[in-house]
């Protein structure tokens, strides 16, 4: 029994994205009380079988946060506090937008689930880059962009240009989101030419930054094979360092929740299966020449573990933190540890790719 399953049947009562709220407002009071170090230091796992390098950043354990979860990084420390190996915020968009009518985010419990239709709220890229320029930094920060709303797609490029001019210099990685459902429109601009010349536009801004961040691509769950070679060709063709797979589905099979007829992104445990296809799929597809982070219903040490043996470089999380609380980054890195060794390996990167 922890102190989340005595919170979360309260937190449950709440619309879900008044839930997200107080909860991290919560952590953030909670890390600001002189004295709570000692509780936070019980999450951190440092073990050296879990530190890994990837596009030449250290992570001191593989586990990050998934992007939307802090879009516009007023967590930072808390999120940290957690035991997260690195954080990814965003996605943010040029100009601040307020996303689409509440309520947007519904919990599907039976399915372990949630969908969400948040449609890229966010305080915009100049915020984000004013909160997070001082604060101090424990662990990798990577940056997701997207365009605003109100942008056409045929004007993209110019969003997230914008984007790395205003934030690009403070992102130990950054995210080009092609791959929200949520934006009218974006997913289209996953196929081949559009993503190759958006990606071409993204790396000359990311070229005149004073580092060059590594570039990922994060990618949709829902393209099918030619579609998810579309991307890769793209991403191939113009330098990327690395992929993201993968973002929510617009899918919905198998689920029992009442809330499954919600517009949205579908994520968690109805995910992982298609999550981890698409990681197996881009290995091969690679050829295994770009890093993955994996993303998509991991829950457990022996998940992300999964992830990792299918290709996965880093993994990520956010639906199982609403189900499982606190204690799970520690709870995944404490058990995934213990996989890597029993099977041998002395590191992670020992591990990537090594199923079957
Ligand atoms: C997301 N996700 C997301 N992804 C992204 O690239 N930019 C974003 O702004 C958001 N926003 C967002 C909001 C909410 C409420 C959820 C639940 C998810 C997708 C997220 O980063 C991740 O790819 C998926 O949620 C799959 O991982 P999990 O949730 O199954 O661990």
């Amino acid at each position: 029994m922890t102190v989340y399953d005595l919170v979360r049947p309260l937190l449950f009562r709440l619309d879900a994205e008044r839930a997200h709220t107080l909860a991290t407002r919560g952590l953030d009071v909670a890390t600001s009380i002189p004295g709570s170090g000692w509780a936070f230091n019980t999450l951190q796992v440092a073990d050296e079988v879990l530190q890994t390098t990837v596009c030449g950043l250290r992570f001191a354990n593989p586990i990050g946060l998934a992007a939307g979860f802090d879009k516009d990084g007023r967590h930072v420390r808390g999120m940290a506090a957690l035991g997260f190996g690195y954080l990814e915020l965003g996605t943010v968009t040029p100009i601040g937008q307020g996303g689409n009518d509440q309520p947007r985010l519904f919990r599907l419990s039976v399915d372990q689930a949630l969908i969400n239709r948040m449609g890229f709220n966010n305080g915009g890229a100049a915020a984000l880059a004013t909160r997070i320029a001082t604060i101090p930094r424990s662990v990798p920060i990577g940056i997701n962009i997207g365009k605003n709303k109100a942008t056409s797609n045929e004007h993209a490029a110019h969003d997230y240009v914008r984007c790395i001019e205003i934030v690009g210099d403070l992102a130990d990685y950054i995210v080009v989101n092609i791959s929200s459902p949520n934006t009218p429109g974006l997913r289209e601009l996953s196929r081949r030419e559009p993503l190759e010349a958006l990606l071409h536009a993204v790396q000359a801004a990311r070229a005149k930054l004073r580092h060059k961040p590594p570039l990922f691509v994060k990618l949709s769950p829902d393209e099918d094979s030619s579609g998810l070679d579309a991307a890769v060709g793209a991403a191939l063709a113009t330098g990327v360092d690395g992929l993201i797979a993968t973002n929510t589905t617009v899918s919905r099979e198998n689920l029992h929740s009442h809330n499954q007829r919600e517009t949205g992104g579908l994520s968690g445990a109805p995910l992982h299966e298609r999550a981890l296809a698409v990681v197996r799929y881009l290995v091969n597809s690679t050829a295994g020449t770009l890093p993955i982070i994996g993303v998509g219903g991991i829950d457990s040490g022996a998940a992300a573990y999964e992830r990792i043996r299918a290709g996965a470089s880093l993994v990520q999380v956010y639906t199982a933190l609403v189900y499982a609380g606190p204690t799970l980054v520690r709870n995944i890195n404490r058990e995934l540890a213990t996989l890597l060794r029993r099977d041998g390996f002395a590191s992670v990167a020992e591990a990537v790719g090594t199923e079957k």
